[in-house]
């Protein structure tokens, strides 16, 4: 058991500069994601961990030992790629097993530790039958009972469920991380859903070219994002991001939205470096705008555009002077396109960003 240290790690590859002096810290047993669109970085970080490729610069360790210069049999790592590479020409038995059988161990005991593994995992009666007569969610499961054999130090996962479809995906999501729990390996995963990231993960790195732009646990990154391409990306439907401007509100901060003024009541800290008038961006998820249909002057005017029932809740688009605003509301309210309705933002979830889209008030 141990734990990962990126310290500084940039990789180039000719001209492309595909990670940018990473710095990140993974305790032992922790379930860690590396989360960004495609093309981010995200699979060479990955890579650096397992030896597959190597930094241009900066240090990698496992536990307390610099691996930088090791090669991938010397790091104790268990890779899974998206596409299990199952070898098609044996049995779901011999795939499971075939990590011991490389190391020599005795037959007995690979025999004992596949069927245990496989027990492990619901797949002990599928044993002889191979990769092409068992199911997408059955091939994810030997991938797995294939790396988890030797009991490695750390997991490495590259999109390892986006191949499944929808409904496998989500069970496979569960599986998985309770998985891990029980194991208690440290467990870097790699993908560019941000939901699988929000469930499955102790902490997230959000990447955007090469670089990682923040790092937290799932619910505080979705809370409080450290910047505009943060707030974009996690969530689904994202967060609202309106311009306006810095304005004073019958004394208080406030954001002046086309005529609507959104009063920050809770102003965060940092506020003061932004000058008045300055164009900022007022960051709001759905869930934090109630939506009023009786007429006042609070919050800011819109159109209903168009309401989609997604079950336990509505999600509503609505037209306003500052853009299109999305809004999710309990799915008992009675809304329809061409409804007149005020826009109320929750107080205290208001996140504001200055004019370079970085997040005012986060510590
Ligand atoms: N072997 C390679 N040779 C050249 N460029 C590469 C190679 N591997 C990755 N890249 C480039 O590095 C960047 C990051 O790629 P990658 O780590 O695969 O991103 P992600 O996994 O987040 O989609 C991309 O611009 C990609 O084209
Ligand atoms: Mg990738």
């Amino acid at each position: 058991m141990a734990g990962v240290h990126l310290e500084d790690v940039s990789k180039s590859f000719d001209k492309v500069q595909a990670v940018c002096d990473v710095t990140i810290t993974i305790a032992d047993g922790e379930f860690f994601t590396l989360l960004g669109p495609s093309g981010c970085g995200k699979t060479t970080t990955l890579r650096m961990v397992a030896g597959l490729e190597s930094p241009t610069s900066g240090r990698v360790f496992i536990g307390d030992r610099d691996v930088t210069k090791e090669p991938p049999k010397n790091r104790n790592v268990a890779m899974v790629f998206q596409n299990y590479a199952l070898y098609p020409h044996m049995t779901v038995a011999e795939n499971i097993g075939y990590p011991l059988r490389i190391r020599n161990k005795p037959r007995a005991q690979i025999d004992r530790r596949v069927v245990d593994v496989a027990e492990g995992l619901a797949i002990g009666d599928i044993l002889s039958r191979r990769p092409s007569e068992i199911s997408g969610g059955q091939q994810q499961r030997a991938a797995l009972a294939r790396a988890i054999i030797h009991e490695p130090d750390v997991f490495l996962f590259d999109e390892p469920l986006s191949n499944l479809d929808a409904k496998l995906r989500a069970d496979a999501r569960t599986f998985l991380k309770d998985l891990q729990a029980r194991m208690g390996i440290t467990t870097v995963y790699v993908t560019h859903d941000q939901s699988e990231a929000m469930a499955m993960s102790d902490r997230v790195a959000v990447m955007d070219q090469g670089t990682v732009v923040q790092i937290g646990p799932p619910l505080e990154v979705y809370r409080r994002p450290a910047s505009v391409f943060v707030a974009d990306f996690l969530g689904n439907p994202s967060m609202n991001l309106l311009k306006g401007n810095l304005t004073l509100h019958e004394g208080t901060p406030a954001v002046q939205l086309g005529a609507a003024a959104v009063p920050l009541v809770q102003p965060p800290p940092g506020i003061e470096r932004v000058a008045m008038g300055d164009a900022v961006t007022l960051g709001l998820r759905p869930e934090d705008i109630s939506i009023h249909i009786q007429g006042g002057e609070d919050g800011i005017p819109g159109e209903v555009h168009v309401v989609e029932p997604l079950g336990s809740e509505t999600l509503v688009s609505l037209k306003t002077s500052v853009g299109s605003v999305k809004v999710k509301v309990f799915h008992d309210m009675d809304l329809a396109p061409g409804d007149v309705v005020r826009l109320v933002a929750n107080p205290a979830r208001v996140r504001l960003f200055d004019r370079a889209g970085t997040a005012i008030g986060l510590a």
